[in-house]
């Protein structure tokens, strides 16, 4: 199969926060074999692989990511079939935005948290991504993936082992795709108001500005939000890196930060909150 290897391909353009180096080689496979094909290259060169998704929860350094970097961009993931039994099959390439569109049409319900969080089904899948309130598992019944060695296999939501903002049996393994459950009830004004309510919540509290979401995860208990803000370090900077005056939790570009501009202010913010609240907070985006 003829999957196009780009070489050197910027990724700061495909990243939501607009940062980073090249790629040493960049592939957008069109199918299940081009991806195992691509895999399969990668390990005859020794090429360490990166799942970009949507390039929401993550920073590239600025000096590039020296491997194959894989984007599920192509037609080819971007499936969204209501089963006959009831499921919704969605392909790991489709947006989440566009998943949630997409079942309004269709009168299925339960997907309206989705509508905010700017990641695809994959990166969603991996990291179990959530807002208001939900998480993304909370509407898996089945997830296919593939292993770095090519090997597919389908699982029961019950045989993976999955918590907040993680889901173990995708740590090393890429999400093709998942069966998802939709909840019971087709009221397609209620599926909207809600959708109304959840945007309405988001522009309020989040920020405009490019940005990879919220950089650390909440500790048990708490709000690392909060906890930065109590800190004092809103609108703090390093470069054009700054932590948003809206929503503490984000590191905002102002224009022209750099990937190391955006480490130091994590670095920053950790240090600061460690030693003023005495909680060690853990990213959540992969630095
Ligand atoms: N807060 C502050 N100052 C701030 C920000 C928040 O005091 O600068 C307070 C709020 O007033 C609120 C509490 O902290 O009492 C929690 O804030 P919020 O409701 O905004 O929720 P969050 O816990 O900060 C989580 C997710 C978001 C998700 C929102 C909305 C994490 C790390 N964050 O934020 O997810 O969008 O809920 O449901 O779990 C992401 O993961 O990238 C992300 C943005």
């Amino acid at each position: 199969p003829a999957t196009k290897l780009l070489e050197h391909e910027v990724l700061a353009a495909k990243t939501t926060m607009r940062v980073g180096g090249p790629a040493r080689v960049y592939a957008e496979p069109a199918g299940a074999e081009d991806l195992q094909h691509l895999l399969r290259e990668a390990g005859a060169r020794n090429l360490p692989v990166l799942l970009l998704g949507r390039g929401s929860n993550l920073i590239i350094p600025d000096h590039g990511v020296d491997g194959l970097v894989i984007s599920l961009g192509h037609p080819a993931w971007q499936s969204f079939e209501p089963q006959p039994d009831g499921r919704l099959w969605v392909g790991a390439g489709l947006r989440l935005k566009n998943l949630c569109g997409l079942a309004t049409k269709a009168g299925l319900q339960g997907f309206e948290f989705l509508e905010g969080i700017p990641g695809s089904v994959g990166g969603a899948l991996r990291m179990n991504a959530g807002a208001m309130g939900g998480w993304m598992f909370d509407v898996v019944d089945e997830v296919r993936l593939m292993t770095l060695a090519g090997e597919i296999h389908t699982r029961k939501k019950a045989e993976l082992h999955v918590d907040y903002r993680h889901c173990a049996e995708l740590h090393d393994a890429i999400a093709l795709g998942a069966w998802l459950r939709p909840a019971a009830g087709v009221d397609a004004d209620a599926i909207r108001r809600q959708i109304e309510v959840y945007q309405k919540k988001r522009v309020e509290s989040q920020p405009r500005e490019p940005s990879a979401g919220c950089i650390f995860k909440n500790p048990p208990g708490g709000s690392a939000g909060r906890l930065i803000d109590e800190s004092g370090l809103k609108g703090e900077r390093v470069g054009d890196a700054e932590v948003s005056t809206v929503h503490a939790n984000f590191i905002v570009n102002r224009g022209h930060a750099t990937s190391a501009d955006i480490i130091a202010l994590v670095q920053k913010v950790r240090a600061r909150v460690k030693s003023v609240r005495g909680v060690d907070l853990e990213p959540e985006v992969l630095l």
